[in-house]
């Protein structure tokens, strides 16, 4: 969507995939703070979205949403200043149907008023659910919401969650500025894998303003292994996926932290080409052994090495499939290790990887030294 936004995939945290229903301004607040304490905020991750479950049962008597009275006593204005004032932005959800799916008011037929009042929260991020929308197709649920944020004036991210229903790549660049390309994630290797998969083949329709959303992080909510969630991370940065993390940030494990703030995969993910990496290799039994590849700013190219399978494999990336021409000479940084591995690949390389585990590497052309030179 052409509003300014998101010209490099949105980066946050969102109150879903861990608490779901349970949260409360305090949450929220605690949760604003630990963002920043801990660094992930100036590393970029600034927005802080709550999820289904913040409003009221019912609209007030003028029909308008109101934030619910136990656990949002204080208000969203009041949260949104205090977000604010830690320099994050706050974003809220609703829902292009009567309900949303916990069956609170959704935002079908009341687009204006309830843009209207977000923006006059403060509202900087509006993540949009596809719960209970009377069969109406979401071309006609969508784009009315843009409208109304659009007339508010104030400038409000608009996050898509169709889940994917009626293939929103196709249609969804000039709606809003991400998409969900799926179902919900959960926290299993299985869910992460499958849906990885689904996103993938969107690629071609991700850039700068839309991006595809393969759905929020779940690393560090106890589903799976390091190396699963350390795969998780490497893929959904190098298909320009939002990176909102989907667990407690007040109570991070160290492997958690030290995956979500890798500054050398998060660049890939924010690298301003906007190009959505993809698969172009699947080898081995179940094709398990993968190379995920894209094209970076400077002539580089980001690969991932991932290893679903079992066992222990040797994964080979060659400059034939990642789309390098066969002359050049390149250098290769591992960005787990944080190490430059060699200034001198040529034709392909290739690494062992543990099971489950994944590599990923940036590769720099060497600048061609001409005949005139030496
Ligand atoms: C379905 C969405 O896909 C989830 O991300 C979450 O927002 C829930 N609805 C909330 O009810």
């Amino acid at each position: 969507l052409n509003n300014g936004l998101a010209r490099t995939p949105q980066m946050g945290w969102n109150s879903w995939n861990f608490f779901a229903c349970n949260i409360n301004e305090t949450v929220i607040k605690e949760t604003a703070d630990a963002l920043v304490s801990s660094g992930l905020a100036d590393l970029g991750y600034i927005h802080v979205n709550i999820d289904d479950c913040w409003s009221n049962l019912l609209r007030d008597s003028k029909g308008q949403l109101v934030p619910h009275p136990e656990t949002f006593p204080s208000g969203i204005k009041l949260l949104a200043d205090y977000v604010h004032s830690k320099g994050l932005k706050l974003g809220i959800y609703s829902d292009a149907g009567v309900f949303t799916c916990q069956v609170r008011p959704g935002s079908l037929f009341h687009e204006k008023d309830d843009a209207d009042i977000f923006a006059s929260w403060g509202v900087d991020y509006l993540k949009y659910d596809n719960c209970f929308n009377l069969g109406i197709k979401p071309i006609e649920r969508y784009p009315p919401m843009r409208d109304a944020l659009n007339a508010t004036g104030r400038s409000i991210f608009y996050s898509l969650c169709e889940w994917g229903v009626d293939d929103p790549a196709l249609w969804a660049k000039e709606v809003g500025n991400s998409w969900r390309t799926t179902d919900d994630i959960n926290d299993t290797w299985a869910s992460m894998t499958a849906i990885a998969d689904l996103n993938n083949k969107w690629a071609s329709y991700a850039g700068p303003g839309g991006w595809n959303d393969p759905d929020m992080l779940e690393v560090g909510n106890g589903g799976m292994t390091y190396e699963e969630y350390r795969g998780h991370f490497s893929i959904w940065a190098l298909m320009k996926a939002p990176l909102l993390i989907g667990c407690d940030v007040r109570n991070m494990t160290a492997e958690t932290f030290e995956i979500l703030s890798n500054k050398e995969v998060i660049a890939v993910n924010q690298d301003p080409l906007g190009v959505q990496g993809r698969k172009i290799q699947a080898n081995g039994e179940d094709d398990c052994q993968q190379v995920w590849s894209g094209p970076l700013t400077g002539d580089r190219m980001v690969v991932a090495l991932w290893n679903r399978c079992s066992k222990p494999a040797t994964i080979t990336a060659s400059w034939d499939m990642i789309g390098l021409e066969s002359t050049v000479s390149v250098s290769v940084r591992d960005l787990w290790q944080h190490k430059d591995i060699t200034d001198n690949a040529s034709v392909s390389f290739e690494a062992q990887v543990e099971a489950h585990d994944c590599h990923m590497y940036i590769l720099t052309p060497q600048a061609v030294v001409s005949r005139s030179d030496v």
